[in-house]
């Protein structure tokens, strides 16, 4: 699947919006933050169809505690910080999340399915809107503000972040994958900027066995939904896709030829054994202590790659669009990736929780966050001309072809499980390639026919 390149989808509030709002009123009518004492002069307007509920939070008051998962230094003190000093009245407490995906999303249903009124405002990736919308995990921003609010951000994002025409999401920063690369070990051993996967496995091989480096390449194999990202960007290259006509796809010969170059790279010992049980942090710390030649891994890591403290190869890094197969055109594709703002639909604090997400998502804190090399989702920081300065990733995003994920269907947890267990085992060597690629493919139409986890 492509990236999603349709328009922003601009959410009608009709009569669906008091549906819903009635029809979990156990959970939502205090959680409206209506006539809350602790938010000062905020109310509720009701349109003139009588049914939406746009909150009016410009004097909002309060505290909230936002669940927060950066995995990028101060970030979330920063913004914090230049928050409370815009609007004083509100306080926001960090609650520091898990920054593996699925771990991060474990504790955040168990709070909010058990009733808990936090964490008032949580980050959350942009796999869970129609998981979190259909078991009510999540708050439907679109009946609480405005529909001139969607418009403040880049084309696709906000249809990503709706579920059966609500906007449950307001979308914070998009993750790019790319290839970082040693630039200094590359200038000595002659060899070009990669351009083929195949490419980079012989140049590693090549700097490894010269003794320029431990480890050729490192990525994320573990089992967890970073190895669906992997996974799926080898597809794409190889022209695979893990569904077709809403079936599953992995036993075409694209999947094996994408799982088994992903096991090649580590018999070949490219890459180390242990990349089945590494994430995003493990394989940027092998790369940043110096120990390896090449890197896949998100837009911040390029931050984390060129900070003192935690970097011994400030200065030799160059980053690149992920490579594609050979044959397969000019450069690879990246899976859709990036955190989105969700508020507990519980949250006693409605107002306050909509002021903070209005000024995260506005030019100033998105700013901070091109800063340290996440991609801004509001359209103005976004196409800035001065985007560029921040970080040499964003100038590459043109070349850029996307692959999104599957997650416009509550079962998503279960499609993507059955990608990265059997994927897991066929990169340890316990099952083969077609086996582990006819169990995803199994698997997947059992999730999608029984409704999921
Ligand atoms: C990054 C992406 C997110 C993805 C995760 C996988 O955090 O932004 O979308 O699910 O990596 O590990």
């Amino acid at each position: 699947m492509k990236h999603r390149k349709k328009a922003i989808s601009l959410i009608v509030m009709g009569t669906s919006a008091v549906a819903l709002v009635v029809g979990c009123s156990a959970n939502t009518t205090q959680s409206t933050g209506q006539g809350n004492a602790s938010s000062g002069t905020a109310s509720v307007k009701v349109n003139s169809t009588g049914s939406s509920h746009v909150v009016n939070y410009k004097n909002a008051s309060g505290t909230i505690v936002w669940a927060e998962s950066f995995t990028t230094g101060n970030l979330a003190n920063e913004l914090v910080k230049a928050f409370e000093k815009k609007y004083p009245k509100i306080k926001v407490k960090l609650q520091v999340q898990p920054s593996d995906t699925d771990t991060n999303r474990a504790t955040l249903t168990t709070a909010i399915s058990g009733g808990s009124s936090t964490p008032d405002v949580y980050m959350g990736d942009v796999i869970w809107p129609a998981q979190f919308a259909n078991s009510q995990l999540a708050a439907p921003l679109s009946d609480y503000l405005p529909k001139s609010f969607w418009n403040r951000f880049s084309n696709g994002l906000v249809s990503g972040a709706t579920y059966n025409g609500k906007v449950y999401a307001a979308p914070l920063f998009a993750d790019t994958a790319f290839l970082y690369y040693r630039k200094d070990l590359l200038a000595k051993y002659h060899l070009p900027v990669p351009k083929t996967w195949e490419q980079v496995k012989s140049e590693a091989a090549q700097i490894q066995k010269a003794g320029g480096a431990r480890y050729g390449f490192v990525w994320q194999g573990a089992d967890y939904e970073g190895l669906t990202c992997d996974f799926d960007e080898y597809l794409a290259d190889a022209g695979g896709q893990v569904l077709k006509n809403g079936k599953a796809d992995l036993t075409s010969p694209a999947a094996n030829k994408a799982l088994s170059f992903m096991r090649s790279l580590i018999t070949s010992g490219v890459t180390p054994k242990t990349v089945d049980t590494f994430q995003e942090s493990q394989s940027e710390n092998v790369f940043t202590q110096g120990n390896a030649v090449f890197l896949r891994n998100w837009s911040y890591a390029w931050s984390d790659s060129q900070t003192p403290s935690t970097s011994k190869v400030v200065g030799k890094v160059g980053v690149t669009a992920l490579p594609t197969f050979a044959g397969h055109g000019s450069s690879g594709y990246s899976t859709v990736g990036g955190w989105d703002l969700y508020v507990n639909p519980h949250t006693k604090d409605l107002p306050a929780a909509l002021q903070f997400l209005d000024w995260m998502t506005g030019t100033q804190a998105q700013s901070i966050l091109a800063e340290n090399s996440e991609m801004p989702t509001n359209k103005t920081v976004a196409d800035s001309k001065s985007l560029a300065k921040y970080s040499p990733v964003f100038a590459l995003l043109p070349k850029v072809k996307f692959v999104s994920r599957p997650s416009q269907t509550p079962e998503y947890p279960s499609v993507s499980k059955a990608i990265y267990d059997n994927v897991n085992e066929a990169l340890a060597g316990s099952i083969s390639v077609s086996k582990a690629l006819s169990l995803a493919n199994q698997q997947i139409d059992n999730a999608q026919s029984s409704g999921g986890l």
